[in-house]
């Protein structure tokens, strides 16, 4: 039987030695790691992903504040904010939620932010640093996808893995990260041809394309690991909807270990936001001294 890599408990103790570091870091310094969330325009799931990121601070002992923008307002406006941020020493971490208003440039919007408080690992700096192994600050939703899988497979050398999606926020960076641990990887978008073949031969995989099931059992290698990034909402006969991942997991008992969804990679998101947001705080703390 394949064993379900539980992503809640792995946040709770993640979350529980945070809110440990978090109090020694703000005895020490006088001031509590910040994390400054900026919200333009109405999106509901933007508005609940925000709130979610912002009660989780408080919880762990981090100040957190949200600035909200209307839907309407110019980039210039945003940018004028973000540069504000930059320049605020009691600002550690910065994050602007995604999708932004049509009228802004979210690449320009991303290039503005202080590589240094980027907690989304989405600047430029950090892509690069990420690519070339040389630290920097790495994307959450992929730093929670390796602490999981190293969970179950501490060694990753030599590994095939595969993953499915190429998005700048998941796939590519999950991809720099196993390539970093060893792995020999694959990385396959829509248009990839035997998708299933490629799959079975994988030691690993990372499924990450916004596709509910699409990873068969037949897909999968008996003893694989298989890391589900997915998160899609499906209709039920009964008018009723449900959250469910990108790999058919009732097909996959075969697997040595997989993340479920829901309750797998998502609670580790906000978890390494929060850890990213320590980490800022702390390389900032340490300038000057
Ligand atoms: N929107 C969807 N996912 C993300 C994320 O990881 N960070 C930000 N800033 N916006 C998002």
């Amino acid at each position: 039987m394949a064993s379900i890599i539980s992503g809640t408990a792995a946040a709770e103790g993640l979350l529980a030695d945070l809110t440990r570091d978090v109090a020694r870091f703000s005895q020490v310094h006088g001031y509590a790691p910040t994390l400054v969330a900026v919200l333009v325009g109405d999106d509901p799931a933007s508005h609940i992903y925000v709130r979610k990121k912002i009660e989780q601070c408080r919880k762990v002992g981090m100040e957190s504040v949200e600035h909200r923008l209307p839907a309407d307002c110019s980039e210039e406006d945003l940018l004028a904010l973000i540069a504000a941020l930059n320049a605020d020493e009691r600002v550690h971490g910065i994050l602007v939620q995604l999708p932004l208003p049509a009228q802004i440039d979210s690449g320009k919007v991303l290039d503005t932010i202080d590589p240094r408080k980027d907690v989304d690992g989405f600047h430029p700096v950090n892509v690069g640093r990420l690519s070339t192994g040389t630290g920097g600050l790495v994307p959450c939703t992929p730093m929670g996808c390796m602490i999981l899988l190293r969970s179950v497979l501490p060694d990753l050398k030599g590994k095939q893995a595969v993953v499915i999606g190429k998005s700048n926020i998941v796939g590519k960076p999950v991809a720099m990260l196993l390539l970093e641990q060893g792995c020999t990887v694959t990385v396959c978008g829509r248009h990839t041809r035997n998708l299933a073949e490629v799959c079975r031969d994988a030691d690993i995989i990372v499924a990450a394309a916004g596709t509910p099931h699409l990873v068969k059992g037949y897909w999968v290698k008996a003893g694989a690991v298989v890391i589900d990034v997915g998160i899609n909402r499906i209709a039920l006969d009964d008018g009723r909807s449900r959250i469910v991942g990108d790999v058919a997991s009732d097909e996959i008992g075969h697997a040595a270990a997989f993340t479920p969804v829901p309750g797998g990679v998502g609670p580790m998101t906000i978890a390494c936001l929060l850890l990213n947001t320590f980490r800022a705080a702390e390389a900032q703390s340490l300038v000057g001294v």
